[in-house]
């Protein structure tokens, strides 16, 4: 349609129309089926039909068949016959589920997750969506805060790449949503949704302007210049005021200052929260707040529904603020062509074509491999290290998830685990008699209790079972040469609504490690998480530690992979792995303080702890591979930069080990004075290199001013000039620099 043809529709619109518009209800209010996915607390709505057949969209629903048949009976009814918009999390995947973005960040490769946004669009498309509610571009500090799975870090520059690179994934490079297989992509959540105190999900977040827009709010404008059509506002308050009614960060930073101009959608419930958080009176006033804040759409409330046009009546509302939120929403389904093809790419036939093809169930193969982090692979006597397995060694897989199928994030709303590859069904193809198999114990004890998506999650295992569980273990353990322990976090103690004061794998699987350790000391743990977790007693006894997070539909395959050297691990820590979570909320790009304390050094009155170390047990940026990389000094072509100059900076890499690897040479920048404090190091860039035995390669990077201008308190970019240092190294405790002088 044409934008007189939109304007001439919602000048046509009654009042309750218009509002409704505006109105998005769980598509179980269309199909009455109750596997639709309520992903938050279900309000008492008290919504009337005609709501009901005037809902501008729907979430929670999927399924070319399904959605088409909703479409058509919804437009019959629908006054102007306007189609409806079908908005799902696809975080990351449809149906072939991709590795979760926490592990994406880990490949350190933007591109990785490019190729899965536009698998996931291209299988949700022809499964009748046109919004995915994806990618979260939330910073995250705090491995407490479960959703740090769903981010890809703790580096403000590295999500800004991700963000980007997921959006043009989703949308299609070139933003034109009316192509087939692109659905709109949605960036939340907005803003500093990852700053939540102590790491409870839903808690206050306190941080001050210039750390909001120097650090949390880069990655959204990322999103923003990529050309995302919606952003999410974000459950959490902002200088004191929620999110989703708070006009100084919805008008004057995010349209005004970062000029968005889409569609903003609130967060569940978010709307009606406010009476809770304090600023809201009653329904009738949060829907006045948030309007006014520019907030378009109310996710499955019925504050808008239901409150809209009597403030309009009643003059507390222009009726043109609501035609302003209506026109947006008309908007984003003309661009995606509904007016003219209300069912988009739905269609059956395409599903089964697509959905967990071999192409795609390879790319997520492919993506998880690059995910893995080696964080030890430790040799023995003879120089030899347990990773790649060598042939003809017995080796016994145990642990909980040597068959565990939940090798998806608790964010794979819409994937199967009974899709998923397991590490022994990989094992078996691969290995054959090599390999043994025992799980040892339960994922988690009888005492706990984990609440998810589809419900509560026990493990009822008796002490009968469970000793047999055990015995069987260890005389496997004792008559193989090697271990690879499968252990880890149940994937529902991370994600929406899961943070936790412990960063441990649950205790019953700690004894099986240690009760193993016993009978065999060659072991490999491959780690399940979806977060950071307190590694100091796995990482001290066990040879080798792979991270895998949570890898996916092909996650058995993948592991097997790089265990059996077929991949070499390339993986990079996204977010520091801490020493203990008394040290949370930890980031490599903290400031000096005026007391720092360097690795190591006690003196009383330095910033330190009595009982751990400053520094995390694994940093940001760091991973192994097979072989030994070395790096040359940091060399600059020139030691002063003009503010519209350039600087070259270089390193020679050389692969000094006998075995091809890829390594990941990351480039940190340090502005040493400046008007406000600094961070001690900022990544700003970061190029992988793979190299063959003894091959060297130069890697440069440029130097310009956009990556020297910070946030002042003002809230303006600036440009300083002084003495800056640039480290180049392969994690972010590099101090391999060299000085410039930006003049
Ligand atoms: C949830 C999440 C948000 C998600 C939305 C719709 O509460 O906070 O990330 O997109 O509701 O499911």
């Amino acid at each position: 349609m044409r934008q007189s043809e939109l304007e001439a529709l919602l000048k046509d619109m009654s009042l309750q129309e218009k509002a409704d518009q505006l109105l998005q209800l769980n598509g179980t209010f269309y199909t009455g089926e109750l596997d639709e996915i309520a992903t938050g607390p279900i309000m008492e709505m008290g919504l009337k039909s005609e709501d009901i057949c005037q809902a501008g969209s729907i979430l929670g629903t999927y399924g070319a068949e399904r959605l088409k048949e909703i479409q058509k009976k919804y437009m019959e009814k629908q006054p102007h016959h306007i189609p409806m918009l079908f908005m799902m999390d696809v975080i990351h995947g449809m149906k072939t589920i991709f590795p979760m973005p926490l592990a994406m960040g880990a490949a350190f490769d933007p591109s990785v997750a490019y190729t899965a946004a536009e698998i996931a669009a291209k299988e949700a498309s022809v499964s009748g969506l046109h919004v995915t509610f994806s990618p979260m571009a939330d910073l995250v500090r705090d491995a407490r805060w479960g959703r740090v799975m769903e981010s890809t870090g703790e580096d403000a520059y590295m999500n800004s790449l991700y963000t980007a690179a997921q959006v043009k994934g989703f949308q299609g490079d070139s933003g034109n949503l009316r192509e087939k297989y692109k659905v709109a992509s949605c960036v939340k959540h907005f803003a500093a949704y990852g700053g939540a105190e102590a790491g409870r999900d839903y808690n206050t977040v306190e941080l001050s302007e210039q750390t909001l827009r120097e650090y949390y709010l880069r990655s959204y404008q990322a999103g923003i210049d990529a050309g995302v059509a919606l952003v999410m506002t974000s459950f959490n308050t902002v200088n004191g005021v929620p999110a989703s009614v708070n006009t100084w960060l919805m008008r004057e930073v995010l349209r005004k200052e970062m000029g968005f101009e889409g569609v903003l959608i609130s967060d569940y419930a978010a709307i009606e929260e406010t009476i809770c958080h304090g600023v809201s009176e009653d329904k009738a006033d949060a829907a006045e707040k948030a309007l006014k804040a520019g907030v378009d759409i109310d996710m499955m409330t019925s504050c808008y529904s239901g409150h809209l046009a009597g403030l309009i009546r009643g003059g507390k509302l222009e009726e043109g603020i609501l035609d302003e939120a209506v026109m947006r929403v008309l908007q984003l389904k003309n661009k995606l062509g509904l007016f003219e093809n209300p069912y988009k790419d739905a269609d059956p036939e395409e599903e089964k074509r697509w959905i967990l093809c071999e192409e795609h169930r390879k790319a997520a193969r492919d993506a998880a491999c690059k995910t893995f982090v080696l964080l030890k692979n430790e040799r023995d006597s003879d120089g030899t290290a347990l990773l790649p397995l060598k042939k003809g060694k017995k080796t016994a897989f145990i642990g909980p998830y040597v068959e565990n199928q939940e090798l998806l994030s608790s964010w794979a709303v819409t994937g199967s685990k009974e899709d998923c590859v397991t590490i022994r069904n990989a094992a078996e193809a691969v290995l054959g008699e090599e390999a043994v198999f025992a799980c040892g114990c339960p994922i988690f004890g009888n005492d706990m209790e984990i609440p998810s998506f589809n419900g509560n999650i026990r493990c009822d295992v008796s002490e009968a079972e469970r000793k047999g569980m055990l015995e069987d273990a260890l005389k496997k353990a004792s008559e193989a040469e090697q271990v690879v322990l499968c252990l880890g976090e149940h994937s529902a103690q991370s994600g929406e609504a899961a943070s936790r004061t412990m960063l441990d794998i649950p205790e019953i699987q700690m004894e099986l490690f240690r009760e193993i350790y016993r009978v065999n000391q060659n072991i490999v743990v491959v780690l399940f998480s979806g977060r950071p977790l307190d590694l100091r007693e796995i990482s001290r006894k066990a040879r080798t530690v792979l991270e895998v997070w949570f890898p996916g539909t092909e996650g058995g395959n993948a592991i097997l992979d790089v265990l059996t050297g077929v991949q070499s691990p390339s993986g990079k820590l996204p977010m520091s792995f801490p020493y203990c979570i008394a040290q949370e909320p930890l980031h490599y790009d903290h400031y000096n303080t005026g007391r720092p304390n360097p690795n190591g050094r006690v003196e009383k009155f330095r910033s330190r702890y009595l009982d751990a170390p400053n520094e995390p047990l694994y940093p940001f940026g760091y991973g192994l591979t097979y072989t030994e990389f070395s790096l040359s000094e940091v060399r600059l072509d020139r030691e002063q930069m003009e503010a519209d100059g350039m600087i070259t900076a270089s390193v020679i890499m050389k692969n000094e080990g006998t075995v091809f690897g890829t390594e990941t040479a990351q480039m940190y920048i340090r502005d040493l004075t400046a008007s406000v404090v600094r961070p001690v190091r900022q990544l700003k860039g970061i190029q992988k290199v793979s190299l063959m035995p003894g091959e060297s390669r130069t890697v440069s990077f440029e130097i310009t001013r956009e990556q020297l201008q910070f946030m002042a308190s003002d809230g303006k970019e600036v440009l300083e000039s002084g003495r800056f240092a640039v480290y180049i190294g392969t994690d972010s405790t590099t101090e391999n620099c060299a000085e410039f002088v930006l003049i």
